[in-house]
């Protein structure tokens, strides 16, 4: 078949704007930034080109949202300096609750912004800028850079983090460094010191390390605290391209080990990279509440949508949790949809799908294989099989419209979830993408499809019981 699609053809007979993903139209955007959580309001910021739809000239874009479902854009938070420092990276943001920075004023915590600086010679360095009105509008440090450039291509992406220390409180930042992470300590968010570093010999290195985050967590299971260790690759990802490994394990206010030298990804699918925490979210020690960007370096600056391109995963809970022994992440859906869209009601076979749904079902763990197909009037299909027999879940795309660039893969995903009682399945799909959660997000695979006219057909195994959908197309 042939599927050599047109951009301009497919943006005529489709709109693939998202309805309930954050994108930025007329732009390109990238990943997520200096997220956190205050007065009620989750403040998101990203890599934006304020000029065009394909990468370039970053600069911080902001949003905020009350429900993280609908999106007020705001004006750009940070500006490129070109003749200074350069182009804002990305990186990560603090509410500064005790004022250590001292930018604060009037009792109002400020917020530090903390990002990397490419100059136009691709010298990367760490700077700050800070918000005395809760996130509104940011200044930039005039002492940057912060953290000057230790001799590195890649030294990139800074994410800070509270220590609690039971002697010893202090903020750390974790920043990549070509294949691996160095970990610094402030007490003032101004002055680093370098504590180590983390990386040789462990995880995956099939590319540059990316957007680290370092948290702790308390697992549901065991009330034990335990650290997390978030880091995005490029290329290398077990789909080709990029994903984001994880690690668990200590961190004693100097150095991080790992429980193990498992690799594990956050995300099994193609579409789900950059992602990091948000800060200051309510019971941020139990669950963490994480976004992440949807496309993937192999073909973001190429994908068909071509009046926006780049859009956020809907923003997920992280939960540690332990399994076999081992230590483990969950990531369920966060967003609650109950309030939005129309009522749930059982799909029917022969009911035509909207553009943007809820579908949720249950497979018995005794069935071998099962089948989801969505098929539109171009003959195009996508397809999601669950064979628990051999352990693996096929994601087929090959025919699904947009092929280029390698978008029309098949991915062979090793089954993680619990495959011993029933297995829920929810996906959220929107226009061009679906994400799907495992068993409450035990395994979570996000994929961006572009078919040249809408899939309104499913097909689904007959086995599958309780096939749930609810419309959110009105949601824009
Ligand atoms: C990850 C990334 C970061 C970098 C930013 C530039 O997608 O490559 O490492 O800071 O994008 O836009």
């Amino acid at each position: 078949m042939q599927n050599l699609v047109s951009p301009t053809l497919l943006s005529q007979n489709t709109s693939w704007d998202p309805h309930f993903h954050f994108y930025k139209l007329g732009h390109w955007i990238n990943d997520p930034n200096g997220l956190f959580y205050l007065n009620g309001k989750y403040h998101l910021f990203f890599q934006l080109n304020p000029d065009a739809t394909v990468w370039g000239n970053m600069h911080w874009g902001a949003a905020e949202s009350i429900d993280l479902i609908t999106w007020k854009h705001k004006p750009m938070a940070l500006y490129a300096e070109p003749e200074g420092l350069g182009y804002i990276f990305s990186g990560g943001a603090v509410v500064d609750i005790n004022n250590t920075s001292g930018f604060g004023i009037d009792d109002i915590p400020p917020v530090i912004a903390t990002f990397t600086q490419q100059s136009v010679q691709e010298e990367q360095v760490q700077s700050i800028a800070f918000s005395v009105d809760g996130g509104d509008n940011f200044t930039m440090f005039e002492q940057n850079p912060v953290i000057a450039n230790p001799g590195l291509k890649d030294f990139r992406d800074p994410k800070v983090v509270w220590f609690d220390g039971q002697d010893e409180q202090y903020w750390v930042k974790a920043v990549v460094a070509g294949q691996c992470v160095h970990f610094y300590k402030s007490t003032d968010l101004k002055k680093w010191t370098k504590l180590s570093e983390f990386g040789e010999n462990i995880g995956a290195h099939g590319g540059v390390w990316e957007c680290p985050d370092l948290f702790p967590l308390r697992c549901h299971k065991t009330g034990l605290e335990r650290w997390v260790l978030l880091i995005s690759i490029n290329p290398g990802g077990p789909n080709g391209g990029s994903a984001t490994q994880y690690f668990i394990g200590n961190f004693d206010g100097v150095e991080f080990t790992s429980q193990d030298k498992e690799t594990r990804w956050l995300d099994h699918g193609t579409d789900c990279y950059a992602g990091i925490t948000w800060d200051n979210t309510p019971n941020i020690l139990e669950e963490r509440l994480y976004t992440a960007w949807m496309s993937n370096w192999n073909y973001a600056n190429d994908t068909p949508d071509d009046r926006w391109r780049g859009a956020m995963t809907l923003p997920r809970k992280i939960k540690l949790s332990k399994s076999n022994g081992s230590y483990c992440l969950l990531t369920p859906a966060f967003p609650d949809f109950d309030a939005c869209g129309t009522q749930e009601v059982q799909f029917e076979s022969g009911h035509s799908l909207p553009q943007a749904y809820k579908l949720a079902l249950n497979v018995s763990p005794k069935e071998a294989e099962t089948n989801i197909v969505w098929t539109n009037e171009k003959d195009e299909v996508f397809s999601i099989s669950i064979n628990l027999a051999d352990k693996k879940i096929t994601v087929d795309r090959s025919q699904a419209g947009f092929s280029e660039k390698g978008f029309n893969s098949t991915l062979s995903i090793p089954i993680v979830f619990n495959t011993n009682d029933t297995i829920h399945l929810e996906v959220y799909a929107d226009t061009c993408s679906f994400e799907c959660f495992f068993n409450d997000g035990e395994q979570c695979i996000t994929t961006l499809v572009f078919p040249s006219l809408p899939f309104s057909g499913l097909d689904i195994s007959e086995h599958v019981n309780n096939v749930i959908i609810k419309n959110l197309e009105a949601l824009a």
